[in-house]
């Protein structure tokens, strides 16, 4: 989605915008571009359609000077990637703006300006912003004021960075709805969408509220609150090194972050157990209050982070034996649905800053849940400081667009949970789910040894169009996810079914052309989906199998065994997700996608 950059400095800023937009790169975009304010205070400005490499080379060809600048990776919503529709856009030639989100009364407010005789020359709903940010000077003649007045009339979710040229000093940041953090330097000062981008500048951030004006010179930031209060927020550190989030010696961020799991999972479950018990507090210090009436529990998520939920919902109900409900944010938040007493409202989110499921969490604190938590990977996101209680995944920045090191620790805080819930509801084996967690890291590696055959089984996807992921159990979920991960990376159709539903309607599809990829391990359903399997084989189907290396499958040249680490039901929910990303990953690899930023799709959607 949407990213933004600004510097405000003593020295040429260019090439730290165009760093900070390849850092960028990952939250998916189709256009970028940047404006200065340069020596003759002149606003100078640089778009391109397509990648920010376009850019860097058009600016070493054309390179451009300032030290004040802003800078925008754009992910169309609002007319098609193009360079007119990129942004910087500008009003006149002294205004020059970014946004990130949505505004919902663009069309009526382009009417209006078009009737003052502003002349649009986008598609955008951008554009409305800074000629109605021009129309608000003439009245005020202040920057300030006039910027209070522009976001007065404009609906949606958005945030902003404003260069005015007679103003070079200075960039007006706002935050409304959409993220953005203040990176401070030493007599330099930044903003960006995330402080991922501004790693390599700075480790010192102020995260803005919702509401606020930024205020940035290179030597202090004033900010003001939803009231026009001048405010002081909180300066904090962060730990991560720019290092972090690089590719090192893998191919692709998604390679690195698949292989990163058993780390990334020791990291969640550090100090999470202590003398073998999961205490409530790792949820937050009022947690076990909280804990004490929660009846059931609804999660709410989207994407990835949904699927997470869904196996969840299995092992709530079969382990804690409490009612779990599971919905993606985008439709929970328009249904009004019934709130049940004692009900936990459960976020899953990578990014903590997914629109609809920022918006659920809001609807959700007026409509009478017990409390809410939020299981997120971002300490500083909206949706952990929105939230009664938090546990962090800790999974480290994930820069692949497809989620993969983010779903399998949500995996393991949900178990966490599960436990947690679960002994005030009867549940008497958390000692043994404890070991069996903490034996996770080391089955992971194991598992990650299929790489190589997997690779190799990848050869044979390749040219398909098609292709159907079966499971039962809480491993339906992990089929859902195989399907999806191949479908944002490899673009091939990939569709899920719990396998005993194959006879209602998916069977008719099967075909030598549909690969049938099966998640086969040793638990209560796996008689069942050997029968299922049958169906397919039956029908001429070619069937890859997942399995466990005990699981007797019939042999025939039609059916593919990989044989997976044997390992309990309950968590080879997330051994088995590996295979899938694996999979996923090499088709993609072998058709050579571009696949950390698969075509149309961003990492952290911000808007609706
Ligand atoms: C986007 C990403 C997905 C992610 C989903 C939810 O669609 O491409 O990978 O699962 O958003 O994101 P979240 O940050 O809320 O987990």
């Amino acid at each position: 989605m949407c990213g933004i950059i600004g510097a405000v400095a003593q020295r040429n800023v260019e090439a730290i915008l165009v760093a900070g937009l390849k850092r960028l790169e990952y939250r998916g975009y189709d256009s970028a571009g940047l404006a200065l304010i340069d020596a003759q205070e002149e606003i100078v400005r640089a778009r391109v359609e397509g990648k920010v490499d376009l850019l860097a080379a058009q600016l070493k060809q054309h390179p451009l000077h300032g030290h004040t600048g802003i800078a925008h990776t754009r992910w169309a919503t609002h007319g098609a990637p193009s360079e007119k529709n990129a942004h910087p856009h500008m009003s006149g030639s002294d205004f020059a703006l970014v946004h990130n989100g949505i505004i919902e009364n663009y069309s009526e407010l382009r009417e209006e300006l078009i009737k003052l005789g502003y002349v649009f020359n986008s598609q955008t709903d951008t554009e409305v912003i800074v000629h109605l940010l021009a129309e608000q000077y003439k009245g005020s003649k202040d920057l300030l004021t006039a910027v209070k007045q522009t976001i007065e009339r404009l609906h949606g979710a958005f945030a902003l960075a404003i260069l005015y040229r007679p103003e070079p000093q200075h960039i007006i940041a706002v935050r409304k709805g959409s993220p953005l953090v203040i990176g401070l330097g030493i007599e330099e000062n930044f903003l960006a969408s995330d402080q991922l981008a501004l790693l390599p500048v700075t480790q010192e951030f102020i995260y803005l509220e919702e509401g606020d004006i930024a205020d940035l010179h290179a030597d202090k930031v004033l900010i003001y609150d939803a009231h026009g209060k001048s405010v002081e927020r909180k300066i904090q550190h962060s730990d991560l090194q720019h290092q972090s989030v690089e590719r090192g010696a893998y191919r692709h961020f998604m390679l690195k972050e698949i292989f990163e799991q058993p780390i990334a999972i020791s990291n969640t479950l550090e100090g999470r157990i202590i003398n073998s018990q999961v205490p409530d507090e790792i949820f937050g210090v009022h947690a076990s209050k909280t804990f004490e009436k929660i009846k059931q529990v609804q999660i709410v998520a989207c994407g990835t982070s949904y699927h997470a939920g869904l196996v969840a919902r299995y092992w709530l109900e079969s382990m804690a034996r409490i009612p779990c409900r599971v919905e993606v944010a985008s439709e929970i938040r328009y249904r009004n649905p019934v709130v049940q007493a004692g009900t936990l409202f459960v976020t899953l989110s990578q990014s903590g800053e997914t629109a609809d499921t920022l918006a659920a969490l809001r609807e959700a604190k007026k409509t009478g849940y017990a409390a809410t938590l939020a299981i997120c990977n971002v300490p500083q996101s909206s949706l952990v400081r929105e939230s009664d209680l938090v546990l962090l995944t800790r999974a480290g920045p994930e820069i692949g667009v497809a989620s993969t090191k983010a779903f399998t620790t949500q995996l393991v805080a949900l178990l966490l949970l599960t436990i947690v819930l679960g002994r005030r509801h009867g549940l008497t084996n958390e000692k043994v789910l404890l070991s069996e967690l903490q034996q996770l890291p080391r089955l992971l590696e194991e598992t990650l040894t299929l790489a190589k055959p997997i690779e190799k089984l990848a050869e044979q996807f390749v040219l398909k169009n098609n292709s159907l992921f079966l499971g039962r159990g809480a491993q339906y979920p992990i089929a859902l996810e195989g399907a999806l991960k191949l479908k944002e990376i490899s673009y091939i159709h990939a569709e899920a079914y719990p396998a005993g539903e194959l006879k209602h309607g998916p069977l008719a599809l099967i075909d030598e052309d549909m690969p049938v990829i099966a998640i086969a391990p040793n638990d209560d359903l796996l008689e069942k989906l050997k029968s299922n399997l049958q169906e397919v084989r039956a029908r001429g189907g070619k069937l890859f199998v997942f399995a466990d290396a005990i699981v007797a499958i019939e042999k025939h040249p039609d059916i593919q065994i990989i044989t997976v680490p044997s390992v309990s039901a309950v968590i080879a929910s997330i051994v088995y997700t590996i295979p899938m990303q694996l999979l996923a990953y090499y088709v993609a690899y072998l058709k050579g996608t571009d696949i950390d930023k698969p075509r149309n799709l961003a990492k952290s959607v911000t808007v609706e």
